[in-house]
């Protein structure tokens, strides 16, 4: 019988006999995949394990904060902080192509990643909080070209260590679960996905450090009223894209404004494999268009993106 705690014991024991006297890596994102793999690794060799996270400087507003703050002073990780975000910004400075744009992140993060690692010494294994609809979308099926996602794969081959993905057979659900179990904070248990190129791929276009930070903003008003409206969880993911090359023409006070809008994107999944568009109370939308317009220099607009995956994806780029 598949029960969490059933789970957790018998990935305990053998991660704990696979690693040995061994030395593990962990990239950590912040999502809840990485953590509850984090974790539980740390949980079967405690201090043997060393997380890495990079802040590529596409996060969301303070979400750097909290992880450093979460796992060690909380969890009682080790963990490394490297803040890379000029480096990352320079890399795609004038990229508008999206797999363009997510590859060189996805270079950037495993070079930045390979210096961390080389600093570390001898690395025999590294952790990956890879799930089962990542090994689908990513294996032999045709989903695997859509996009190219950076979590499976795309590892050095030069890099000598052996692979420990403990949530291979699981899917997110089950994850919640067994991070629940492990005492991960419920702000990491409940985080909706978030993708590894971060607000990178909803900057549509050239991405420059002023279209982040308004993004960022935006984003996290969005995320604040959708927690106070106690949809969270219900819904799989909830964003907001910025389209800068579009500019429309508004008017607040007596002034025109002229501004980029901002697309509002929420959609309820099971796996992201497929999506729905979440039919978000009216209230709801027009409080996060009010506050995004107002709150928010540089966006005068804000739409609402009514498509499904498929045939749309979740993300725009
Ligand atoms: P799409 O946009 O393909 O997204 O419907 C499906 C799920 O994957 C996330 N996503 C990514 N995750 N690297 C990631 O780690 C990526 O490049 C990437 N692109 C999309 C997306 O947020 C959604 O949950």
């Amino acid at each position: 019988d598949w029960t969490t705690e059933n789970f957790i014991e018998e990935q305990v024991q053998l991660i704990r006999n696979k690693v040995g006297d061994g030395k593990v890596l962990c990239a950590l994102s912040g999502g809840v995949d990485s953590s509850v793999a984090a974790l539980l690794v740390h949980r079967a060799v405690g201090d043997k394990l060393t997380c890495v996270y990079v802040d590529h400087g596409f996060m969301r507003l303070n979400e750097s904060e909290r992880v450093v703050k979460t796992f060690r002073e909380e969890l009682g990780m080790n963990l490394v902080f490297v803040e890379a975000s000029e480096r990352f910004l320079n890399k795609i400075a004038g990229v508008s192509d999206p797999e363009t744009k997510r590859k060189s992140i996805g270079n950037e993060f495993i070079r930045v990643f390979e210096e961390e690692a080389t600093k570390l010494g001898k690395v025999d294994y590294l952790v990956q909080g890879t799930l089962y609809p990542d090994v689908v979308e990513s294996g032999t099926s045709t989903a695997a070209t859509i996009k190219t996602h950076h979590n499976v794969g795309g590892l050095p081959e030069d890099m000598q260590f052996e692979l420990i993905e403990p949530l291979r057979a699981l899917f997110k659900d089950e994850v919640r679960a067994v991070g629940q179990a492990l005492g991960l904070p419920e702000d990491i248990v409940w985080r909706q996905p978030f993708p590894g190129p971060g607000l990178a791929i909803r900057v549509l276009g050239a991405v420059t450090k002023e279209s982040l930070d308004t993004l960022r903003l935006a984003d996290d008003i969005v995320f604040q009223e959708i927690k106070k409206a106690g949809l969270y969880r219900q819904i799989w993911q909830s964003f907001v894209v910025l389209p800068t090359t579009v500019k429309t023409v508004g008017v607040m006070g007596d002034e025109r404004t002229y501004a980029n809008p901002a697309i509002l994107r929420a959609v309820t999944s099971d796996d992201a494999m497929t999506a729905d568009w979440a039919r978000l109370p009216y209230e709801l939308m027009e409080r996060i268009s009010s506050r995004i317009v107002n709150e928010v220099e540089g966006i005068n607009r804000v739409c609402y993106d009514i498509t499904s995956k498929p045939p749309g994806t979740i993300e725009w780029e």
